[in-house]
């Protein structure tokens, strides 16, 4: 049996960078684990298939077993190397759903990752393969196959380049505002964005990078984070916005949305200043979490 843990993820940076003819779009991105996870049990059955069960400790809708990622991800592996299906996977479901955390893309790769192990496939060996099923299920998938905790991102945040952090990292103040945010739509309503702004961006990106490998503190560059989906989501969804306002006003020195929402969370020098941060902003409807960035997984 194999138990494998599936973190959660957040974006410190996201820029749009264009429109593409597959209809996703081109991204720079910086990607960091963080110490929020799921978790997965494998096991060889022996019988004909996979079968799945989920235990909801987050907000997870009922689904059908074919249309859960992790079965998908499952089969995508068997697929992928000519084995006859065989498996049962427990997947404890914390990080909640449609929350720009990269839950269900953490949980297939942890799938595949999992798999790997359970049928002795070497996942550095056949990297390539697994890079390109990790791709096929869904764009931040490819993220969570990698090692390392910190990733630049581009393409559709495929396209991986370490980031390897020095120093003491901030904590986190993780909030899940109570509603889903859906990816699709999300892209759907952006506005162009003028290249010379997106260039003048990157910019940031790359400051934000060397200001993280340098090990340097959060108030060096706690104001170079940057998401631009905060632009279509925030003036739909209340709720994400007050998330967003209520952190501020709790005097967070940086704040954000993750991915394309609805989470948003806060940094914060220490652990005493988060608490305080985060019992200011408990609501009844919100999900508060303070978590740890990931130093490699
Ligand atoms: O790849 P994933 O299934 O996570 O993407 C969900 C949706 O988000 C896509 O169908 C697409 O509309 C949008 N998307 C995008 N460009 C990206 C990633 C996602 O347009 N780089």
């Amino acid at each position: 049996m194999i138990r494998i843990e599936a973190p959660a993820k957040i974006n410190l940076f996201l820029e749009v960078t264009g429109d593409r003819p597959d209809g996703y779009h081109d991204l720079a991105t910086l990607f960091a684990k963080v110490s929020l996870a799921d978790g997965l049990t494998l096991k060889k059955t022996g019988k004909p298939g996979v079968s799945l069960r989920v235990v909801n400790k987050a907000n997870l809708k009922p689904l059908k077993t074919g249309d859960n990622i992790v079965y998908k991800a499952a089969m995508a592996f068997f697929e992928a190397f000519k084995i006859d299906p065989s498996a049962e996977i427990t997947l404890v479901k914390k990080i909640p759903v449609g929350a720009g955390l990269g839950g269900g893309s953490s949980d297939a790769a942890a799938a595949l990752k999992g798999l790997c192990l359970l049928y002795g496939v070497n996942a550095d060996k056949n990297i390539k393969k697994l890079m390109a099923a990790a791709l096929a299920l869904g764009s931040d998938v490819p993220f969570f196959l990698t090692r390392g905790a910190f990733s630049a991102g581009r393409g559709r945040g495929e396209l991986l380049t370490p980031v390897k952090t020095k120093g003491r990292l901030p904590v986190i103040i993780l909030v899940y505002p109570g509603v889903p945010v859906y990816t699709g739509p999300v892209y759907k309503a952006l506005k162009p964005v003028a290249a010379a702004e997106a260039a003048g961006n990157i910019k940031k990106l790359n400051a934000l990078i060397k200001a993280l490998e340098a090990g340097e503190s959060l108030k060096d560059w706690g104001s170079l984070l940057f998401n631009r989906l905060e632009e279509p989501v925030l003036p739909r969804y209340e709720a994400v916005r007050r998330a967003k306002g209520d952190l501020v006003k709790a005097g967070a020195p940086a704040v954000l949305m993750s991915g394309s929402g609805a989470s948003v969370f806060a940094l914060a020098e220490d652990r005493s200043s988060a608490g305080k941060i985060s019992k200011i902003i408990k609501k009844s409807n919100r999900k508060v979490f303070l978590v740890d960035f990931l130093l490699k997984s």
